[in-house]
């Protein structure tokens, strides 16, 4: 296990930038890369919250089919970035936020598709038309861009250990998921015991890595994409929903009561 680092080289030393002090210990700055991208992701993180998908979602009105095939393709996106991480692990940009043992979620993703398909979840799933994108542009990147690798991990590892952990207590509610966390091993980062101060971590490591404002915009932009393919999958989930014939079992918060709110 890592020890945990206080985020000191939050810097302060940005030639005369404002500097924003938050917390007693966290000290920003617009041009760091973490500011950079807090506040230049925030339109494609309300999009995100607000896509139909997501919000039925976080009202526990999932179904179990769509709840595997949702997994499935993180599987494919996950395996992709950790792939590529891994061929990068050691280029200087990629190596101070390379985590496997605390973030990589390839494992757990595994698990909960064995869970949830049997033994032969290998030959159950596929990747979706929707996903497809979403993993060639992750090996686009990188094999000709690595750095922009740095988008594509703070995009999803960032929300896991944020927004997930809501997700996690409504799957397991809505699904009847056992207590034993079967079936959400992929939002439970065992490496990790607070999340709070793993976020600080992770950026304060992406403030270290040295970066000339283009490349900084430009993992902003690619971030902004990386959104952008996760709202496609959440799409293509919400559109296979449709077709899918299965009752909306009694859980999630108030289920009936939602349906009378909005119209079954
Ligand atoms: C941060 C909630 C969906 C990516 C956060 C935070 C919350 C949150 C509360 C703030 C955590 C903090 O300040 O430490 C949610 C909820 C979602 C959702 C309720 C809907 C279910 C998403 C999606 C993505 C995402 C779909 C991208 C795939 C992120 C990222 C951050 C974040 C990258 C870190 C922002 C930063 O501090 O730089 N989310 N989120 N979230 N979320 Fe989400």
């Amino acid at each position: 296990t890592r020890v945990f680092e206080k985020p000191m080289s939050n810097s302060v030393s940005n030639g005369g930038a404002r500097i924003i002090v938050e917390d007693d210990d966290e000290i920003l700055s617009p041009t760091d890369l973490s500011e950079m991208l807090a506040e230049g992701t925030k339109e494609s993180h309300d999009r995100a919250e607000n896509c139909q998908f997501v919000k039925d979602f976080l009202r526990g009105r999932i179904k179990r089919e769509l709840f595997k095939l949702g997994t499935a393709a993180l599987y494919f996106v996950y395996s992709a970035m950790e792939e590529e991480t891994e061929k990068n692990q050691d280029h200087p940009l990629i190596a101070p936020i390379f985590f496997p043992t605390e973030l990589h979620r390839r494992e757990a993703l595994a698990r909960d598709l064995e869970y949830f398909y049997g033994e032969d979840w290998e030959g159950q799933i596929s990747l979706s038309a929707g996903t497809k994108p979403y993993v060639d542009r992750i090996h686009e990147v990188g094999a000709q861009d690595p750095v922009l690798l740095v988008a594509h991990s703070y995009t999803r590892y960032m929300g896991d250990l944020s927004g997930g952990q809501i997700l996690k207590k409504v799957a397991q509610r809505a699904l009847k998921l056992p207590h034993t966390g079967e079936g959400i091993n992929f939002y439970q980062f065992e490496g990790i015991h607070s999340h709070k101060g793993f976020k600080q971590l992770y950026r304060s490591r992406m403030n270290e890595l040295e970066l000339d404002a283009e490349t900084k915009q430009r993992i902003v932009d690619e971030s902004n994409r990386a959104f952008g393919f996760n709202m496609m999958v959440f799409t293509e989930l919400e559109e296979i929903g449709k077709t899918i014939k299965e009752e909306v079992k009694d859980a999630g918060f108030g289920h009936s009561h939602a349906e009378i709110m909005e119209g079954g």
